[in-house]
């Protein structure tokens, strides 16, 4: 991957940064966190949200090393089977490059996908650059209002995930109550900071926090997403576009509601 540190993670001085209209809480959210810490789930949950609620909305899968698309839903709940990566091999990142090759659900109109095939990798396809992946946002942002991008934890060599984290409109930095989880940021948090495009837009999520966790050491966090069976199960059945109905799920779900408010005002 032809990813060059210095000059992924450097914003260019000159560069205009639009103010953030008030009003409208439309915009592109970038899920990231520690490995395992709960992203793919979070991204899918909160898309799945929005398009209960009649919002039109593209969730693209970043991850590269185990291609998540096929493993949210079940395969027949798919109307197509496309690539991202023939998205991101292309020259110029196009409207309708990426409307021909975004994936639809047959019962879902209002959700689309993006992610590598299975049994893809990033060598399946030519090397992207930053060029692509920022024409491929752009190009999102025309095509929905609401975009999610589940993000890799590598970033340091995930051009795709770390161009998300610092082009969107707000980030997601989700956090397990562990040791490993704290380390990750501590590592990976210099990397990005300074360079998202509004600090301000940055939440700190606990997640999959379950009751006998001590939580305290985590700091203040934005929002606190608990650990479900049901969701386990969900996640496991390859069927977490399905609605939580139990205790447990609806707890979850519930903090997604909240986050889905904050973040996109529905
Ligand atoms: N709130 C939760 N309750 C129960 N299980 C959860 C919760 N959040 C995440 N999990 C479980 O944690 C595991 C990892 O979740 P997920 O794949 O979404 O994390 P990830 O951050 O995307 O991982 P990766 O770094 O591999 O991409 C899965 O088994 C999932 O079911
Ligand atoms: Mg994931």
């Amino acid at each position: 991957m032809n990813f060059i540190k210095n000059s992924i993670f450097k914003r260019k001085p000159d560069e205009d940064t639009p103010e953030p209209s008030t009003s409208d809480c439309s915009g592109v959210l970038a899920v990231w966190g520690s490995p395992g810490s709960g992203k793919t789930t979070v991204a899918v949950k909160l898309a799945k949200h929005l398009a209960d609620h009649k919002k039109n909305v593209a969730l693209v899968f970043a991850d590269m090393t185990a291609p998540m698309l096929h493993c949210v839903c079940p395969s027949s709940a798919l109307e197509c089977d496309r690539s991202l990566g023939s998205i991101l091999a292309a020259a110029h990142v196009t409207e309708p490059l990426v409307k021909n090759n975004c994936v639809t659900l047959k019962k879902n109109p209002h959700l689309i996908l993006l992610g590598l095939k299975s049994g893809e990798n990033e060598y399946s396809y030519p090397p992207c650059d930053q060029q692509q992946v920022t024409e491929l946002i752009a190009s999102l942002r025309e095509l929905t209002p609401y975009v999610i991008i589940d993000c890799g934890s590598y970033i340091a060599s995930d051009i795709l995930s770390a161009v998300s984290i610092m082009e969107a409109d707000s980030v997601l930095r989700l956090i397990n109550a562990d040791a490993k989880s704290a380390s990750y940021f501590d590592s990976q948090l210099p990397l990005v900071q300074g360079n998202l495009s509004d600090a301000d837009k940055l939440y700190k999520v606990g997640s999959n926090l379950k009751p006998n966790q001590a939580v305290e050491q985590l700091g203040g966090m934005a929002f606190r997403l608990p650990y479900s069976y049901e969701l386990e199960e969900q996640f496991l059945a390859q069927d977490l576009l399905a609605d939580l109905c139990l205790k447990d799920g609806k707890a979850f779900q519930k903090e997604i509601a909240r986050i889905s408010k904050e973040v996109f005002g529905v």
